[in-house]
């Protein structure tokens, strides 16, 4: 969230002096081993369970809490759990989120797997689908098996590259075959569809965005949920480095800003702040950027159903990368705590049907779910968040 210069002008003369004094240093500074999981250093670990994982550790997760827990069973298996201090209790009340996150996590593991050539064999909830919250069961139960029909996913390459970008996009109109690209990840199995829509219809987009605005403003303005962001931003390259998880807040405006004591977790939670009303502008700025969304829905809402839309969504974010796409989730109206309620609702009436329309052939819209919405557009790159070592990921030391 970076804070313009008009609000540290903004400030006492005594911060300014703060900020002159320390400038020289701080506004260089950038976090300096947070982003080190991404360079994926060679050589390629020998143990190919090691290799998928330190891919799967770069998955899209809400808040970026990297709630994995990852434990080797044996030479060729892997159980994954919950740290269930990492859930989103106010935000996140039924898990819904955090378990799509597991989704991309899957997924990723199992694009990296393929490119050695090995299948894995995925058990989801072994012991059950926990509701309403998830517990200490696995999510998956994986088993790495070398296997021949295996083919290399043309997405590997995009995993080291695909982001959250949370910036403002260009205000220019997303190419449509590129958009078609998208709304064709899909997936079915017996009795069930889940599906990808990518679309920019004006009418659609504007009443997306009016719900989208109202979401974060509702979010934003409700203490608990507002607190729960705020107690997981990070200020500053150092304490990015120091928690390479959560909401990183850097750059030079920040830095500045840090050494004022204006921007603390105390001035973000205070709706009376300067800083608190910097944030809320600023979300409205980029979450009003929207040239075009995408939107992930499932026929139920099971773990399984959003363990599925998490390897959707995953999918969708790496093709937007090779399509030179920026992608941004906007989840604050799909989440179920009572304040969000009319929100909530209004986004999945206004959503499913557009889903359901992809679809070919019987469809129950009713028990259709919207999981995912993103706002996709063309923006500046943006470098990669925060993330543990994958060892810190580990259940048991190598
Ligand atoms: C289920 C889910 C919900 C998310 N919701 C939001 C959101 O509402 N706003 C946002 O800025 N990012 C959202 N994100 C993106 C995460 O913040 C992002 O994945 C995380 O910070 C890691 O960054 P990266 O994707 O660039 O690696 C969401 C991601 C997932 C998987």
């Amino acid at each position: 969230m970076p804070l313009s210069r008009r609000t540290i002008l903004a400030a006492s003369g005594t911060g300014l002096a703060l900020v002159a004094a320390g400038g020289v240093w701080r506004v260089t500074r950038t976090p300096a081993t947070a982003s080190a999981p991404w360079e994926l250093p060679a050589p390629t670990p020998s143990d190919p369970r090691l290799d998928a994982f330190r891919h799967a550790i770069l998955a899209p997760n809400p808040h970026n809490r990297q709630p994995w827990i990852i434990r080797l069973d044996g030479t060729n298996g892997a159980t994954i759990f919950c740290d269930l201090d990492r859930r989103l209790p106010h935000t996140d009340p039924f898990d819904r989120q955090i378990t799509i996150g597991f989704g991309c996590f899957l997924e990723l593991a199992r694009i990296a797997a393929a490119e050695r050539g090995l299948r894995i064999d995925q058990s989801w909830f072994p012991e059950g689908e926990p509701q309403p919250r998830l517990d200490g069961r696995p999510i998956a139960k994986l088993t790495f098996v070398p296997d021949p029909m295996v083919k290399p996913d043309p997405l590997f390459a995009a995993i080291p590259k695909r982001r959250s970008t949370k910036t403002l996009f260009e205000d220019r109109p997303v190419d449509p075959a590129s958009l078609q690209r998208l709304s064709s990840v899909f997936g079915m199995t017996e009795n069930d569809w889940f599906a990808v829509s990518a679309d920019n219809l004006p009418a659609t987009v504007a009443a997306v965005r009016k719900l989208v605005l109202e979401a974060v403003d509702i979010e934003m303005r409700t203490a608990r949920t507002h607190r729960e962001s705020v107690d997981l931003m990070r200020i500053g390259a150092r304490e990015v480095d120091a928690n390479p998880d959560g909401i990183a807040l850097t750059g030079p405006g920040i830095e500045a800003m840090a050494a004022t004591a204006l921007l603390t977790r105390a001035t973000l939670a205070d709706p009376a702040s300067s800083a608190f009303r910097q944030g809320q502008a600023m979300m409205a700025e980029t979450y009003g950027s929207i040239p075009a969304i995408l939107s992930v829905t499932t026929n139920g809402n099971s773990r399984g159903h959003q363990l599925f839309a998490g390897t959707l969504y995953a999918r969708a974010n790496l093709l937007a990368t090779d399509l030179g796409l920026a992608m941004h989730p906007m989840s604050q109206s799909l989440q179920e705590y009572p304040e969000m309620a009319r929100v909530f609702a209004q986004m999945q009436a206004l959503l499913r049907p557009v889903f359901a329309n992809g679809i070919t052939g019987p469809i129950p819209t009713e028990r259709g779910r919207v999981q995912m919405l993103a706002r996709i557009g063309y923006a500046a790159p943006v470098p990669p968040s925060p993330r543990w070592p994958l060892e810190t990921r580990l259940a048991q030391p190598l």
